[in-house]
Order: C-alpha cells, then structure tokens, then sequence
C-alpha cells in the first residue's frame, strides 16, 4: 500500500470566488475528515505575498459553521499550516516549473494526485493548461483541473475554448462545475421522484401543467458590472444553472446512478429541446429607484457598464422539450437581479383533477385548486406540496394547505456550501454533478440563436425597478402559454 498526497492549487487565489467560496470550503472538508492525512493547499496568483500572508488573508473568511467550539480553533490553526502560496504569472512555464518543484518537494517518495481550482477568467485557462503542462503534471497519480463558468459566450466561443483545453488536458482531467448541481435540493430532486411512488408515475405531461425555475437575487450586479456586462443574465444563470436543474428535472430514468448514465440522459433532454427564439423570452434591466428614503441604482449607473447597454439583467423564458413524456409542457424560467426578495426554486404545478367534485367550492378559479410542488432551494430549503383540505367545522369549506418539509424543523445539521460536495467529488472523482462537454454543447446550441438575434436586433429590456417584482412582459410571457407563476400568486 502506497501513501498517497493530495496537492489542491487554487489558481487566482486572490481572488473573491477564492476567498470567499473555495478556502471555506476546503476547511469544512478537512474539518470534516473528509480530506486524505496527507494534502497540502497552494494558492497561486499574481500578487506578490508569502504563505503566512495567504493564511491571513483566508482565515478572515473560514468560519466555524459547524461548531464553534475551541477545537474548531485549533482544527483552523492546524489547517493554515497546510496552506501555502506561490507568486507567479499565468503564462509563464517557469513560475508554474517552480510550483512544481514546491509541489514535489511536498510529495517525496508518495503517491501524488493534484486538484487545480482555475479560479480565473476563462480567458487565460489555456494558458495555464499549458504553462503548468496539467495533461501529465503529477508523474505518479491523477491531475485534475476544475473549471468555472463562463465557459465562452456562444457556441462557437464555447466549442473554441473546448478544442484549446483538449489540446492540454483528457476530457476525464477537465471538471467543469456548475456549483447549482451541488446545492442539497438540487442532489436531491432525483432522491425526492426516483424513490417515492407517489411522485414518480406523475412526473409526466399527463399530470404535470407547467413547471417553474425561479432564480431571484435582491442585489444588484454591484461591482461585477465589468463581467456582467459581456455576459448578461441568460449566460449568467439560465444557460447553465437553470438549464442543469431542468435536464435533471426532466431526463428519463438512468440506467444507474453512475456518471455516465446519468449525463447521458440529461444530454437526451438537452437535445430534444427546441432552440429558444425571440418569441419565447422577455428580457429586462433595472433602473433606479428611491424607497423608504433610501436610493437605489440602475444597472448603467455602475461606473463599468456603458451608459446605453442592453444587457439583460432579468430575463423570463419558454421552453419546450420534444419528447413523449414532455410534449406541450411548458418549462419556464426566471431569472434576474435586484428584485423584491433573493430565491431560488421549482415549482411543479398538476393538472386540474378532472370532474373534481368539489369543483364548486373554488369558485371559477380552478387554478387556485391545483395541487403545487415546491422545491425551494434556497433560502431555508424545504419542500413542501400545495394539496386541498377541508378547513375543519361543520360547513364545506376548502383552503389549500401546505404539507410541508422545512429543513430546518426537520434536520439540525448544517446544510453543507455547494463547492464543499463539488470539492469533495472532484478529488473522489465523481463526476455525476460535472458538465460533460456534449452537455455545454448541447445548452449553448439551445441559447445561441436567441442570444445572437437579441444582440443583431438590439433588442431593448424592459426597465423595472430596483427592488420590484421585474417587468411585467414574464406575465404576458407565462400568460400566454396559461400559465401563472407560482411564487407570484
Ligand atoms: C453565479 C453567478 O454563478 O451564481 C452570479 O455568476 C450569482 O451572478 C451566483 O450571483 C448565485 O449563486 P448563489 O449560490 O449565491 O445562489
């Protein structure tokens, strides 16, 4: 038995994604036992600063999430130990050559496997691929590199960036992760229809009406207008994130819970989809508002978006999947910044129970009446169903009631952070909650028509106001495939 070492280099260190998600997160695996004995955390980036600087700087954000006892102090002390950082440039082979040597120097006489976090922008992952020679970077164990969104802005950018990291790395090397598949409710979607009778013969056009994916965030794009501005909300949360839930909503069952079978059956989804068109979304932007005295921005008043940008930061779509078991079930989407509340959810909504006999007792609006599956994601995850019930007393009458699961009346323990099961899968190499590179085609083959004809077009967003509920175009939208949103009603 050979002993191994686990080398994790968080690429772009300093930066905020870095601080603030990826060094959290591998403290919770290590405060967890859930690291190897032997692993070691480098960050590398631009910055000139020493390991005892980087420790510094990442001990601000790691957090006793899980207990705040003393020994979560000293498991914190324990853990900066293990973390170091070296300077260099990201398209130098020789910087890379020295964090080699560092690596090995940790390494000596084991089995070394090594974690590349490239938290960086998507334009220089290639050049760090190369310089640090990743395809064969460890001589004696596995190297595998995670990347991050945005992976190009369209097909063609996408399918550019795809060929150039194969010509450095194997497609089993490359995790592509979308940190939406590792939150608890979304792992959870398939436990919740695949392992319940009553959910799973339901899942279907025959009893499903619609379902809804609500992405809301009561912020603005403060601070990342530069990024945001290029990308816009549909390649910033329903390309992918939106997209990922809808594929492993909707796919036929998998042959297995492994990797493959179920990648292969999002896929399947993917490609039955009918390409978005113009007709099928309404995009936004929002503008600025004064409430309760207090102001709020527009979005073209960051400093770093153009004044007369069109870039969507709301946008609400239709979209259909061709196959038996969806055919004419519209799947709709919402997505957008600076609105009334921050969520994120699936509602599915049920047909209308046919000769309901207590159809009188909802008056014209049978709507009010259908039962409703929600899934709410965050914040306090829960699930619960939307059922009719007899309110209690001598008359007839009928109120819709919840039956509900609130995570946190039901568990006390902590809900992990997304990156830490995607952290953690990655050095398992698990690759179920990954993209696999025909699934990224397949999802910007869907959204490049629509995002080309918005850009040719110059199509205007409709503005609505910081902090509103976003335009009103989503019910015109919804409404015209009778449909209303679930979180509006
Ligand atoms: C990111 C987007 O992928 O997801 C951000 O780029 C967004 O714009 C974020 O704010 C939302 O993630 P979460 O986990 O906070 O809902």
């Amino acid at each position: 038995h050979v002993e191994s070492t686990l080398s994790i280099t968080v690429v772009g260190a300093s930066g905020d994604l870095a601080k603030k998600k990826i060094f959290p997160a591998l403290f919770a695996l290590y405060y967890e036992d859930c690291l190897p004995k032997n692993f070691v955390v480098f960050g590398y980036a631009r910055s000139k600063m020493t390991s005892e600087e980087l420790r510094n700087m990442i001990s601000k954000t790691l957090t006793c999430r899980i207990d705040k006892s003393a020994n979560c102090k000293d498991k914190m002390d324990q853990f900066l130990k293990r973390c170091f950082y070296h300077s260099g440039q990201y398209d130098s082979e020789e910087h890379f050559s020295e964090l080699d040597c560092k690596l090995k120097e940790k390494e000596v006489g084991k089995l070394s496997n090594r974690l590349f976090y490239l938290s960086i922008p998507p334009n220089i992952f290639v050049d760090v691929v190369r310089c640090a020679s990743l395809r064969a970077s460890s001589a004696n164990g596995w190297t595998r590199v995670i990347v991050e969104k945005p992976f190009g802005r369209d097909s063609e950018s996408s399918g550019e960036l795809t060929r150039c990291l194969k010509q450095y790395l194997a497609e089993e090397q490359i995790f592509r992760i979308d940190h939406y598949l590792g939150k608890e409710l979304v792992e959870n979607l398939s436990v919740l229809r695949f392992s319940n009778l009553v959910f799973e013969p339901l899942w279907c056009r025959n009893y499903i009406r619609n379902v809804q994916l609500i992405f809301s965030e009561d912020f603005g794009t403060e601070g990342r207008g530069g990024y945001f501005n290029n990308y816009g909300i549909i390649r910033d949360i329903m390309q992918n994130h939106l997209l990922q839930i809808l594929a492993l909503f909707a796919m036929e069952t998998p042959v297995s819970l492994d990797a493959e079978d179920i990648r292969n059956e999002k896929v399947k989804v993917l490609r039955s989809m009918r390409p978005l068109q113009l007709e099928d979304v309404v995009v936004g932007q929002y503008k600025g508002h004064s409430k309760g005295g207090k102001s709020y921005p527009a979005y073209i008043d960051d400093p770093t978006v153009p004044q007369d940008s069109l870039t969507p930061t709301f946008a609400a779509a239709a979209l259909f999947i061709n196959n038996a078991r969806w055919d004419g079930v519209p799947f709709l989407m919402k997505a957008g910044k600076a609105l009334h509340t921050k969520r994120a959810e699936i509602r599915v909504q049920f047909r209308h129970v046919p000769g309901n006999l207590y159809k009188r007792n909802f008056g014209t609006d049978l709507d009010k009446a259908t039962n409703e599956l929600v899934l709410r994601v965050q914040p306090d995850e829960a699930i619960y169903l939307k059922i009719n019930n007899k309110v209690p007393g001598l008359g007839m009458r009928l109120d819709r009631s919840d039956l509900n699961l609130l995570y946190r009346a039901r568990y006390t323990r902590e809900i992990p952070d997304a990156y830490e099961r995607l952290l953690l899968d990655a050095i398992e190499g698990e690759r179920r909650l990954f993209i696999r590179s025909d699934e990224l085609v397949a999802a910007w083959d869907l959204f490049t028509p629509l995002l080309n004809e918005l850009e040719e077009r110059k199509i205007a967003p409709e503005l609505y106001p910081y902090g509103s509920r976003g335009p009103v175009g989503a019910h015109y939208l919804a409404a015209k495939h009778n449909v209303r949103w679930g979180d509006l009603s």
